[in-house]
């Protein structure tokens, strides 16, 4: 390299052609170093070490986690293993005994109740095996409620449901109730309720259970398209081992860890 630096350097122009390729290279080492840390710290969610206990019943026992800005990984175990007990305090709706989650950059230990609420409601959507539903009220008013609870104006969350509905194949359903609409359509109601306030995170807990086989391929599919298009990361739990090796990594909780 000296060599070549002191054969070049009396043709001025190739000596700074090198030594702007050299710097430009440095430049492109540094860039590259910034951006994988920058990944790293852009992990949606971060579990670090989290224990719960029910009495004498240790649920988890550290497990850590960290999932993506975008990515899909499901969760499987055999039941009771604490697949639900682990989405719920991911989701912030269980408190854990030790450890630390964060959530799209926040120590979600540190919120008390009222922030936890609003925080859940603005940056995390959940979806049940059982809709959850509203049974009196309407496709597009059980999507709009996570709306007007974060304080949106009833033209603005009517918009987004509509929106979110039309998306989801449902734009012919806005005044069905739920009893007037199939499995598969109640659980895509579901779908755009939890998308309604465009959460960062979206929890699902054996969504497609009560699906049959087509339907639940329908709405795994759909979590793809969904993420594609917004980037939300997502956390499914699913006992059906075909949807789970769809997700982009596959996590299985045993013995209360996550090995
Ligand atoms: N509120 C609670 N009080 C006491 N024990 C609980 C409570 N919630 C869950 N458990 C117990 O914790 C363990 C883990 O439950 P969890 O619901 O997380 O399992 P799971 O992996 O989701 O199972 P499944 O696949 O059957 O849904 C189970 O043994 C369960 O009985
Ligand atoms: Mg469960």
């Amino acid at each position: 390299m000296i060599l070549s630096f002191a054969f070049l350097s009396p043709f001025g122009m190739d000596f700074m052609y090198l030594r702007n390729k050299i710097s430009n290279s440095l430049l492109a080492i540094k860039l590259h170093r910034y951006y994988s840390r920058e990944k790293t710290v852009m992990a949606m969610i971060v579990a670090e070490d989290i224990h719960k206990s029910y009495d004498d019943l240790k649920v988890l026992k550290g497990v850590s986690l960290r999932i993506g800005k975008g990515e899909i990984v499901s969760v499987v175990g055999a039941s009771g293993a604490g697949k639900t007990t682990l989405l719920h305090i991911l989701g912030t709706l269980d408190r854990f005994d030790r450890g630390r989650i964060m959530i799209d950059g926040r120590d979600v230990s540190r919120l008390g109740d009222k922030q936890l609420s609003d925080f859940r409601n603005q940056h995390i959507g959940f979806v049940f095996q059982f809709h959850h539903l509203l049974p009196e009220f309407t496709a597009l008013e059980n999507v709009c409620i996570p709306a007007f609870i974060a304080g949106k104006s009833r033209r603005s969350g009517e918009m987004k449901a509509k929106e979110l509905l039309d998306l989801l194949g449902l734009a012919d359903r806005l005044e069905h109730k739920p009893a007037e609409l199939s499995g598969g359509e109640q659980q895509r109601v579901a779908v755009a309720r939890a998308l309604v306030n465009d959460p960062v995170v979206v929890l699902a807990d054996e969504p497609s259970g009560n699906l049959d086989s087509q339907a639940s391929r329908e709405l795994h599919s759909l979590f793809f398209s969904l993420r594609d298009r917004f980037s939300q990361s997502f956390v499914i739990v699913t006992h059906n081992e075909i949807l789970a090796d769809m997700a982009d990594r596959k996590l299985t909780i045993h013995d209360g860890l996550i090995p």
